[in-house]
């Protein structure tokens, strides 16, 4: 195969579509732009088409009914039309492959692992169903699944939706204070979790999590417990009840309800710039038209492929394309239990060999850990069944990309650079691999039914090449619907920035090709390692402590994570800071929210920069923490200049 040619030596390098690519893939250049344009000036015509890539119960009638203005605000797609996500993702594959691979698993420890066809995964998403239903949980009950990536997993995901249940994953990860919010948030009236996670050969101790977190939460009638690891866990009489036991006498067959294409399929937790976690809602039909559609075309999905989607199913990626995007299109999707490191850095090329991946899609931050172990960890596998690489989370460093394209990818595969949101239910703007030729760095161009826009602070829309804010100035049918509980808060936060427009809370540069750059988050919200972290989260984490007065986090930058976490902390009077309080302080957040809160750097500090009216001025903080403090700006409305001086000069570093 002919390797991709670049153009230009330098980071504005591109790399045009291979003539393999143009020949073989659904969407090629010509096919793009005519798709996209008929997307913007017909969209019920086109997506009256696209929606045909499901089976509907009943057909909708209607196509598009939304708005972003205040008058009239809401959002319907193919509004009375009735599905079964389930029935779409499994059924209609019995039919036809039944002994198609719909799983394949691959366990923490090498040799670990488990292959599900189409036709058992059937079974078993319908004995759960109908053991949930013997649980007490009917359609519109929430279910919070909190569990490692095993297919379990999934198979709780696609049982909550055969009976109308909103499913609400928490990523393993989090503390049982983050469980319990996040369960007490939506009155989830089942858990199901496992006994034990297993992730680089450690335990995490779930159930006892779940424990722990039910001591705060009063919806919960009953505990599904998978057994994973076998190790001894107390299990409550008359709640909880093991996974294998309540599927064993259940029968392998459920009907699948029919489900109102506006009804709720599930609620993801993700942080904002304010107050705690959101439940992002998404809804039946709009949610898996748009995850079946990107997934085919981003990644020119055949059947039969085997498609690797190395997130984890606790975030809105592993929804979207380990779950439903996947399975829906009836693809082979491969689940790993563990991290890309064990038991050595040639795990992910590894796995890639043994069942011989075709499409692989990562995170930046998991790229730049394994880049640095150096080539021969890459090298000493084949990966010659690999023609397409994916990212997604987290701006791609173009060093980052070039390693991924010419070592992992041998230069023969393209890389689709995916940016999205828990919000936007999949890929927004990407590269189809067949139509758009690459700049390492840039998500490039946005997908069929997408408008983005830029607007300056003020809302003035910016044309042609510019930077500025990225907002989204029309809906698609993957869009989320509202905030769990919350509508108002929907509309505050996403619609009133830039009044009539989705706000997406990235900033974003434009190239002369009309290409996108992300350049990251303007509002107060991190990403570290391609996770969305609100500071005004680790912030109530940190003053919950009770030595500290006062706490103000802001980002860094990070080598490996993208984003690091750099607190500045206040302590109570007669309070020392020394290191042992710094230990103190990380592990006090790593149980209040979880370790992806962990922060990176502490400062104590014996005051914050703020306005005379008590405002604390991140804009100072942030340069402070990056290390650039020449340019510190107008520092004239501070209440107290002083403190600025103090805060330089005991930077962490
Ligand atoms: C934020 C959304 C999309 C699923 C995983 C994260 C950042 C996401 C990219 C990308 C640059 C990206 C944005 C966005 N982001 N993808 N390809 N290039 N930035 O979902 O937790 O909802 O976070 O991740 O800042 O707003 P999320």
């Amino acid at each position: 195969m002919a390797s991709l040619a670049a153009s230009a030596a330098s980071a504005s390098a591109t790399y045009s579509v291979p003539a393999e690519w143009r020949a073989r893939a659904m969407i090629k250049p010509d096919t793009y732009d005519a798709f996209y344009a008929e997307a913007a000036r017909d969209p019920d015509a086109f997506w009256k088409r696209e929606a045909q890539r499901l089976d509907w119960i009943t057909p909708f009638t209607k196509v598009k009914n939304t708005s972003f203005a205040e008058a009239d605000f809401g959002i319907k797609w193919f509004e009375d039309g009735a599905l079964n996500i389930s029935a779409n993702c499994l059924d209609r594959h019995v039919a036809e492959r039944p002994d198609a691979i719909a799983i394949i698993w691959e366990g923490d420890e090498p040799g670990d692992s488990r292959i599900i066809s189409y036709r058992d995964l059937y079974e078993e998403v319908c004995r759960l169903a109908n053991a949930l239903k013997a649980n007490g949980i009917r359609k519109g009950d929430r279910v919070t699944i909190y569990l490692p990536m095993i297919p379990e997993a999934a198979a709780s995901m696609l049982a909550c939706a055969r009976i109308g249940a909103i499913h609400s994953v928490v990523f393993g990860g989090f503390s049982p204070d983050s469980l319990a919010g996040r369960i007490t948030d939506c009155d989830s009236q089942l858990v199901i979790t496992a006994d034990e996670g297993l992730r680089g050969g450690k335990r995490v101790p779930l159930k006892a999590n779940v424990d722990e977190a039910l001591a705060h939460c009063t919806s919960v009638e009953k505990v599904i417990v998978v057994r994973r690891t076998g190790t001894n866990v107390a299990m409550k009489a008359g709640r909880d009840i093991w996974y294998h036991d309540a599927v064993a006498t259940a029968a392998p067959d459920c009907v699948a309800e029919a489900m109102n294409a506006e009804d709720p399929l599930f609620i993801l937790y993700t942080s904002g710039s304010t107050g705690k976690p959101k439940g992002v809602l998404h809804t039946t039909a709009g949610y898996l038209v748009w995850a079946s559609m990107t997934h085919q075309y981003v990644f020119d999905y055949r059947p039969g492929e085997v498609f690797w989607c190395a997130a984890d199913v606790g975030w809105v990626t592993g929804h979207t394309y380990v779950v439903y995007g996947a399975l829906a299109n009836g693809a082979t999707t491969l689940m790993y239990e563990g991290i890309p490191n064990y038991p050595d850095f040639s795990r992910f090329w590894s796995i890639i060999d043994k069942y011989q991946v075709e499409i692989f899609y990562a995170a930046p931050t998991a790229l730049r850990a394994l880049m640095r172990e150096g080539n021969t960890w890459v090298e000493r596998t084949s990966r010659k069944s690999l023609r397409l690489l994916g990212t997604v989370g987290e701006p791609i460093n173009p060093e980052a990309w070039e390693w991924y394209h010419r070592v992992v990818g041998e230069g023969r595969c393209p890389i689709v650079d995916t940016w999205w949101q828990t919000e936007t239910g999949g890929a927004m703007i990407s590269p189809m691999p067949g139509a758009t030729d690459l700049k390492p760095g840039s998500a490039t161009k946005p997908l069929f039914g997408v408008k983005p826009e830029l607007v300056d602070a003020e809302g003035a829309v910016l044309e042609g090449a510019a930077e500025g804010n990225l907002v989204i100035t029309d809906s698609w049918p993957g869009q989320a619907r509202t905030i769990w509980g919350d509508h108002e808060r929907f509309f505050q936060t996403y619609f009133t920035t830039y009044a009539g427009k989705y706000f997406t809370g990235d900033g974003c540069r434009r190239d002369v090709d009309g290409y996108y750059w992300i350049t990251g988050r303007v509002d107060d919200v991190i990403n570290v390692s391609g996770h969305r972290m609100g500071t005004a989260e680790i912030e109530s984490a940190l003053v919950a402590h009770a030595k500290v007065a006062e706490a103000a986090v802001v980002g860094m930058p990070h080598d490996l994570k993208g984003q690091g976490i750099y607190a500045y902390v206040t302590l109570n009077a007669n309070e020392t800071g020394d290191e042992a309080l710094r230990r103190e302080l990380v592990q006090w957040v790593r149980r209040e929210i979880g370790p992806i809160a962990t922060p990176d750097a502490i400062q104590f500090a014996a005051g914050l920069p703020k306005t005379r009216s008590g405002k604390i001025m991140r804009r100072i903080l942030r340069k402070i923490a990056e290390g650039d403090v020449s340019n510190l700006g107008d520092t004239s409305t501070l209440a107290d200049p002083s403190v600025v001086a103090n805060l330089v000069a005991n930077r962490q570093s």
